[in-house]
């Protein structure tokens, strides 16, 4: 297997009759931190949602662990191990953080292997395991964005990818989450895609990455350069 777990190349994708990404090329390398830093409405969430399959390619490929996965359902990307993180996405709200985490445990199906791994997520943030009996609609953002990531832990996922983790929290839960992040990356080497525009918190964990501006790739390398530009500041629609 290449080292690269994903890599999508020359994707295009529209709104409509509206162009959105144009010939975005990106390789993620297994076990690397990269980052995706951009202004709004650069298209940052778009790339997500193509990679998930959410959103539809018109042109390009999606390859994930050697396979093309550009026509494939998004349930299909999802159990072969892509993990999208979001307070917005990947919980149940009706239903408890017990409940969010054991249906979530989908690739699990050793037992004991899910009582360990549901007592790291609860080692790691302990906050969840006091809340096991409430209903995931009524987390906050910043315990949801954990309970999300949790999921991740559970499941053998291959790539864990956060869309923009900083978003409304409070700077103690940001700082909480990118600590949790960083255990992830270095003690299981788990692969991450992070979408920041909070560029302080990416470089917190990562300095390799590319800049997405008005659906291209403007910039790829190393991303602590960028700190004082202005790229990342200047919405452009
Ligand atoms: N479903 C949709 N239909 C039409 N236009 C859309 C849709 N979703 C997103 N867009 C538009 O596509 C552009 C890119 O949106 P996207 O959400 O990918 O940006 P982003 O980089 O994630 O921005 P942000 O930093 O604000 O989250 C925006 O102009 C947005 O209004
Ligand atoms: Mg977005």
């Amino acid at each position: 297997m290449s080292n690269i777990i994903l890599q999508v190349e020359n994707l295009s994708t529209s709104y409509g009759r509206i162009p959105m990404l144009m010939g975005v090329n990106m390789s993620v390398h297994k076990g690397s931190v990269c980052t995706v830093l951009g202004p709004n409405g650069a298209g940052k969430s778009t790339l997500v949602k193509a990679i998930l399959g959410l959103v539809r390619a018109d042109k390009g490929k999606i390859i994930f662990m050697d396979q093309d996965v550009t026509h494939v359902p998004s349930h299909k990307r999802i159990s072969s191990g892509i993990h999208v993180a979001s307070p917005a996405t990947g919980t149940f709200p009706k239903m408890t953080v017990e409940t969010n985490l054991r249906l979530g445990a989908y690739n699990v199906d050793d037992k004991n292997i899910l009582e360990q791994r549901l007592e790291e997520v609860f080692h790691s943030f302990p906050i969840l395991k006091n809340r096991l009996q409430q209903k995931a609609g009524t987390l906050s953002g910043g315990e949801r964005t954990m309970l999300s990531i949790s999921k991740a832990i559970i499941n053998d996922t291959k790539i864990l990818i956060l869309d923009e983790p900083s978003l409304g929290l409070a700077p103690i839960i940001v700082e909480e989450v990118f600590r949790f992040l960083k255990k992830l990356h270095d003690e299981r080497e788990l692969t991450i895609m992070l979408v920041e525009q909070n560029i302080n918190k990416a470089l917190s964990i990562s300095n390799f990455g590319y800049v997405l501006q008005k659906g291209q790739i403007i910039y790829e390398g190393d991303t602590s350069v960028l700190q004082d530009s202005d790229i990342l500041k200047n919405p452009v629609m």
